[in-house]
Formats: C-alpha cells, sequence, structure tokens
C-alpha cells in the first residue's frame, strides 16, 4: 500500500486540456483515417460500408472510449493496473492483458506500413518517386514493399523514432510532439483535398464516398466495419484507459470522447475526398486493398504544377499522422513494464520495442519472402490485423463495457462522467450508460458471432 501511494503521488499526467485533446487525437487519428478507412471503403462498396461504420463508432466506438476514460482516470493506473486496483483478485485484469496483446500485433503491422510512408515521404522529397500512370505506381510500391531489407530498415527506424519520444515521457514526449503535430496535419490534408477536388474524375469519387448502396452490406462487411470503428478510435487496446489516467480530474470525460470521435470522422471524410476522385480519375480499382494509398496519391500530384512538392507534404503529413497513434500503442506495453513490473521508462521502452521489431519483420516480410506463408488461410500481415482489429479488440469491448455499466456501477460512472456533479451532462450519460449495460455489449457479440460465421443472421 505505501510504495502505491508513493507511485501515485509521483505519476506524470497531461498538462493542459488541450494537451489531453491533441494526445487522444493523436492516437486516434493516422494510419486508420489515410490508409484503412479509404482502402476498406474502396473494398466493400464506399458509402453503405461507411454508413455502418458511422453506426458502429456512435454505438460502440463512443461509448467504449467513454468507458476506458472512466476506468482509467478512477484508477489512476496504466490499462492492466487499472482493472487489478478496481476489482482486486478478479479476472477483469484479462480485459487489460488481452488489450495489450492486441496493442503489440497492431504496432507490429502498424510500423511495416508506417515504414512504407515514410520510404515514400523520403522518395518524394528527394524526387525519386516518378509516377506517371497506373502501372508505373504500382511498379514503385511493389519495388519498395517487394524487397527485404529496405522496408524492414524503414521499419526499424519508425519504431526507433516512436520509442525516442516514449522515452520522453508522457508531458515531455507524447503531449509536446502531438500539439505540434496536429495542427500542421489538418492543413496538410485540406491542400491535398483541394487538389483532389479539382481533377477531372471528381465527381464521380464522391458519389462513390456519398451515395449508398446497401444491397453491399453483410456480415462480414459489418465486423469489419465494427472492426475499424475499433480500430480508429484506439479502443479495446487499453491505449484510452491508459491515456484517460493522465487526464486531469476538471476535464470532461464525455466531451473529450465525444470531440475526439467527430474530427477523427472528419479526417477520415478528408482522406477519402483526397483518394477517391483519384482513383476513378485514374482508371484504378477502388478494391485495390492496402496499396491503394500508394497507388493513387502519386498520380494524383503527379500532372500539377509543384506536383513533387505536394506529394512529399501528403506522405509528410502521412508519416506525421502515424507517430501518435504509434507513441499510444507503445505507451500500453511501456506503462505497464514501469508501473506493474517496476522496470524503468527506457527498458520497458527498449524490451517493447525489440518484441515489436522481431513480430513487425514478419508483418513486413509478408510482402516479400513471407509471401506465400500462410496460417488460417492469411498472411502474417493480415492475420495480426484480423486477430487484433475483428477478434481481439471487440472482445475485449465487450468487458469494458460492462465493466463500467456494472462492475463500476451507475454511481461510479456518474460521479466520474459529470466530474462529481459540476458537468450539466447528466442526460447524455444516462444515454451512455444505457448503452454500455445493454446495446453495445449485445451488439457487439451478434456482429462477432455472424462475421465470424458462428450465427447466421
Ligand atoms: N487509431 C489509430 C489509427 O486510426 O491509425 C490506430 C490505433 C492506435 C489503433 C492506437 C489502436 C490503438 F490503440
Amino acid at each position: 500500500m505505501i510504495s502505491l501511494q508513493k507511485q501515485e503521488v509521483k505519476r506524470e499526467g497531461f498538462g493542459t486540456s488541450l494537451g489531453v485533446i491533441a494526445a487522444t487525437l493523436g492516437s486516434a487519428v493516422g494510419l486508420g483515417n489515410i490508409w484503412k478507412f479509404p482502402y476498406m471503403t474502396g473494398e466493400n462498396g464506399g458509402a453503405a460500408f461507411i454508413f455502418v461504420y458511422l453506426i458502429s463508432t456512435f454505438l460502440v466506438g463512443l461509448p467504449v472510449m467513454i468507458s476506458e476514460f472512466i476506468i482509467g482516470r478512477r484508477a489512476n493506473r496504466a490499462a492492466v493496473g487499472s482493472f487489478k486496483k478496481l476489482a482486486p483478485g478478479r479476472p477483469w485484469y484479462f480485459t487489460g492483458i488481452a488489450g495489450m496483446v492486441s496493442a503489440i500485433l497492431i504496432m507490429a503491422f502498424y510500423t511495416t506500413v508506417a515504414g512504407w510512408v515514410f520510404a515514400y515521404a523520403f522518395k518524394a522529397i528527394t524526387g525519386s518517386l516518378n509516377v506517371t500512370d497506373a502501372e508505373s505506381a504500382k511498379q514503385a510500391f511493389n519495388s519498395l514493399a517487394g524487397s527485404v531489407w529496405t522496408p524492414l530498415i524503414w521499419q526499424w527506424l519508425v519504431l526507433a523514432l516512436a520509442s525516442t519520444i516514449i522515452i520522453g515521457g508522457v508531458r515531455g514526449g507524447i503531449e509536446r510532439i502531438t500539439k505540434t503535430l496536429l495542427p500542421i496535419l489538418f492543413v496538410l490534408l485540406l491542400v491535398c483535398d483541394i487538389r483532389a477536388l479539382t481533377l477531372s474524375g471528381a465527381s464521380e469519387g464522391l458519389k462513390f464516398l456519398f451515395q449508398p448502396d446497401f444491397s453491399k452490406i453483410t456480415g462480414v462487411t459489418v465486423l469489419m466495419a465494427l472492426g475499424l470503428s475499433f480500430f480508429k478510435l484506439s479502443v479495446g487496446v487499453g491505449t484510452m484507459t491508459t491515456y484517460g489516467s493522465y487526464i486531469g480530474k476538471n476535464e470532461s470525460l464525455p466531451g473529450t470522447a465525444v470531440k475526439v470521435m467527430f474530427s477523427d470522422i472528419i479526417v477520415s471524410i478528408l482522406a477519402g475526398i483526397a483518394i477517391f476522385p483519384a482513383v476513378f480519375s485514374f482508371g484504378l480499382e477502388p478494391e485495390s486493398g492496402p496499396p491503394l494509398l500508394f497507388f493513387t496519391i502519386p498520380m494524383v500530384f503527379n500532372a500539377m504544377p509543384l506536383g513533387q512538392v505536394f506529394l512529399a507534404l501528403f506522405f509528410i503529413l502521412t508519416s506525421i499522422a502515424t507517430i501518435g497513434a504509434m507513441l499510444s500503442l507503445l505507451e500500453v506495453p511501456v506503462s505497464y513494464l514501469h508501473e506493474e513490473k517496476n522496470w524503468n521508462r527506457k527498458t520497458a521502452t527498449a524490451a517493447s520495442a525489440l518484441v515489436i521489431a522481431a513480430l513487425g519483420s514478419t508483418a513486413t516480410l509478408s510482402s516479400s519472402v513471407l509471401a506465400d506463408f500462410k496460417l488460417f488461410d492469411k498472411s502474417m500481415f493480415d492475420l495480426m490485423d484480423f486477430m487484433s482489429s475483428n477478434i481481439l479488440m471487440p472482445a475485449a469491448g465487450i468487458f469494458i463495457a460492462l465493466f463500467a455499466g456494472y462492475k463500476l456501477g451507475p454511481r461510479v460512472v456518474y460521479d466520474e462522467a459529470t466530474n462529481r456533479g459540476r458537468l450539466a451532462n447528466r442526460f447524455f450519460v444516462s444515454i451512455y450508460l444505457f448503452i454500455v449495460r445493454f446495446i453495445a455489449p449485445l451488439a457487439i457479440i451478434i456482429v462477432l458471432l455472424s462475421g465470424l460465421g458462428i450465427i447466421k443472421l
């Protein structure tokens, strides 16, 4: 008990309200918006998929995020420790452990894609990304992702960068960096949108994004959309529980979550607007899958004046976006080792980075030497993505919702979510409580079972 109190006095947190938004939004915004959202929308038929994704975000993603904030701030500990403290001696902390496994799996393939993005930024800056048509765009991508050492080295560099910032701590590392980078990201994205909207095929692209065709929706699509809403808002992993524990007592937890959710949706739509017009004007297939971003964007900027400059700006923007997300993912195992195992931050970071580098290399090599290596019919890259977004995160989401709704219960939830009655949001909090107690767990279970083919709807 004494050592626990000592630890809590020393514990670092975010310094300002702006810092809280920057760090949490910095975690939410990332490759999910610029890479995953567009290619999943492309593969699953466009606007109808976006519609299901939005519903999952309102009914599941947002309530789970608010729950994680409540759990983290109430316990004032990182993800696993929060459950241990609020439910001592009970197995609830396995939720935190499942989250940590997801964080490591996501980080493993996230750094692969972030490595490609940094490599593209570098190529664009040095003028060596010469793409003139769909064929040369595909070739440029395959020659990077399909080789062995170059993408590995980029992946390790990206991981080293995230690790260095994490060693800087919560305020001096995470908060300081995300506060500087986020505004730059928004401005660059708007610039790219303006360019994309002036392409000749822009209206086709916009139609695809905004005109739903509901015949495209199946049980699998709904599972994909649900997985994306977890991935997008960084929930079911323990990041938002950990960040919640760094949020000051005067901040509004539901308010922060709502702001993050809406801003994140806006960024995804802006990214879609930057990408889909190009897909249609250059005759690419919207179903190109994970490489979609790398095929389209070089072509968007290729033919315009100062195209190389904009191309470089876009990939710099995306590189920036990856950083806040990677920091939050890495913070999950680091804060666990630091707080639960008493390791110092440096050793905890180095150990986590090594595990991620080893696992992550297999994700990167899935595009080259490990291309034919399949487990459960999936490449290592796809398997890590599928396991985390479509199984572990939703499963953890069920327990997080139940934990807030029943184990903590209405009294504690009102207390935390209204800042002891000081915020005028009681009505909103009662809706939230109803959702986490009844709707979200049930919705996740049904979607999981039907997406996995266990039940037929
Ligand atoms: N939300 C991030 C993105 O959309 O790129 C990815 C992510 C970060 C997922 C942190 C999960 C997480 F815990």
